[in-house]
């Protein structure tokens, strides 16, 4: 195992940061599909390479359909990922099922593959009515249980059926400029993070497991 000072030292890696952008409608006009599209835009212009995932066809979590191509999608632009961005409709004071259902079919681990641990997280809703943070709360709390480190910053969208032209931009207003600050943190602490993933995902307790595991291996010869 490697010292958590040599897990640091890691040289600088120099391609485009990776994000993967979630969100949780399966509307034909939907607010936070429109949203999504802006961070992508933003995103590429501050240098990232951007992947959208469209919810539609994932079959609701039923721990068994692991081979279906949805879900076999979602978990490699997780594992691709350094970062995501995950935005939800605020729906009865909750996130929408339709967002819950693509984090539920992310594995925190598969053996050695681990598609969410270390990675970088930010976090928006849209509003139906006045400006709200239920569902962003709850984003918080799954990016935690996912082992995400997820930025301070965040983006709530009031009454966002006003926010959008007709071509499904976004008009300039003071929840843009919100959005912008959201994507520029979220940029620069995925530079800063993405090489140290593998120093801050070790855990004592995990690797205390794998040192009994491998003495019970040994001692059965095997
Ligand atoms: C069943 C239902 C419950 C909703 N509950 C809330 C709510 O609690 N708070 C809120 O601000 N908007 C609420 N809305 C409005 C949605 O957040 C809004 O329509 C949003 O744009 C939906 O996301 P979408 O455009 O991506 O489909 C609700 C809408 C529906 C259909």
């Amino acid at each position: 195992m490697h010292s958590v000072l040599e897990q640091l030292e890691r040289p600088a890696s120099n391609h485009p940061p990776r994000v993967l952008v979630l969100y949780g409608s399966l509307r034909d006009v939907s607010f936070s599909r429109k949203l999504a599209l802006e961070c992508e835009r933003v995103l590429t212009t501050f240098g990232a390479e951007v992947r959208l995932y469209d919810p539609h066809g994932l079959p609701v979590f039923d721990r068994s359909s692991n081979d279906h191509p949805k879900v076999v999608e979602l978990r490699e632009l997780s594992q691709w990922s350094e970062a995501h961005v995950w935005i939800s409709p605020e729906q009865h004071g909750s996130v929408a099922a339709a967002f819950k259902n693509q984090i539920d079919w992310i594995p925190l681990s598969d053996g050695a593959v681990r598609p969410s641990q270390g990675r970088v997280l930010a976090v928006m809703q849209v509003c139906g009515g006045s400006q709200s943070f239920n569902a962003v709360n709850q984003l918080r709390i799954l990016g935690r249980w996912m082992r995400m480190f997820t930025i301070p910053n965040q983006s709530s969208v009031a009454k966002a059926w006003q926010e959008f032209d007709d071509d499904g931009r976004m008009k300039p207003s003071a929840f843009r400029d919100r959005v912008v600050d959201v994507l520029e943190e979220l940029f620069r602490v995925t530079l800063l993070l993405r090489d140290r993933v593998p120093a801050l995902s070790t855990r004592y307790s995990e690797q205390k497991q794998l040192r009994v595991q491998g003495a019970l291996t040994k001692g059965l010869g095997v």
